[in-house]
């Protein structure tokens, strides 16, 4: 695990291994959302990086159709898209299930982003998803319902459900980098990274991976 100094050093380095990807022939990407891609995707916008011939997935989406605000699709337009020259058509989310066989069967991803959800999900794959999972439509925890519930005007805003990759899925990027920031993270980070490898937590699965990276800061 790498710790860095702090939060916008956590993003300077990630967006090191970004800008090396999109120098790639026709690079693709998995990205994340959430609170700890924000001082990535703030350093890549000042980056003025070259996105033209690149293809983006993103992990997962809520299943609700008037949320507008709080839609992972939004969140990624203003927060990365809408600053660089990506090509639109190249930008795949997973609410769209025309995606699913393209994101399942061997696109070839060469970066896959990942953050960690405080009961070990990454994506939207839950305790108990099956290290199997393909992308689906998944029930979301009371934890995290609760633990999302900060972006949303009150907690019965809170979609129940989403789409997510599955973990089979993450499983086949060429390169995984896991981000996670603050303390509150350190513990499921161990048991992910250190403890037993089980369904139960999910992020468990990486320790499979043959090149997987953790940046941390507190
Ligand atoms: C959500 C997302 C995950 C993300 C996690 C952690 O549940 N579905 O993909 O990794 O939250 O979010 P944060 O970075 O805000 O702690």
């Amino acid at each position: 695990m790498k710790v860095l100094k702090n939060y916008w050093e956590l993003g300077c380095r990630v967006a090191d291994i970004v800008e090396h990807t999109l120098a790639l022939p026709e690079p693709k990407l998995i990205l994340p959302t959430g609170s700890t891609p924000l001082s990535l995707y703030k350093e890549l916008v000042n980056r003025d990086l070259d996105w033209s011939t690149a293809t983006t997935f993103n992990l997962d989406e809520y299943v609700d159709n008037t949320i507008q605000d709080q839609s992972y699709r939004y969140f990624m337009w203003e927060n990365l898209f809408k600053h660089v020259n990506i090509n639109e058509d190249n930008i795949y989310f997973p609410g769209d299930t025309a995606v699913w066989p393209q994101m399942d069967y061997g696109v070839g991803v060469d970066l896959c982003l990942l953050g960690i959800g405080g009961n070990g999900h990454i994506a939207f794959n839950e305790p108990g998803s099956s290290f199997e999972s393909e992308t689906r439509m998944v029930d979301l925890t009371e934890e995290t319902i609760k633990d999302n519930s900060r972006f949303f005007p009150t907690i019965d805003d809170v979609p129940t459900q989403a789409v997510t990759m599955g973990l089979k899925t993450i499983m086949k990027s060429k390169k995984i980098v896991l981000m996670a920031n603050g303390e509150q993270k350190l513990n499921i980070l161990n048991v992910a990274m250190n403890g037993e490898i089980t369904e139960t937590v999910p992020a468990s699965i990486l320790q499979k991976h043959k090149n997987v990276k953790v940046y941390y800061c507190d």
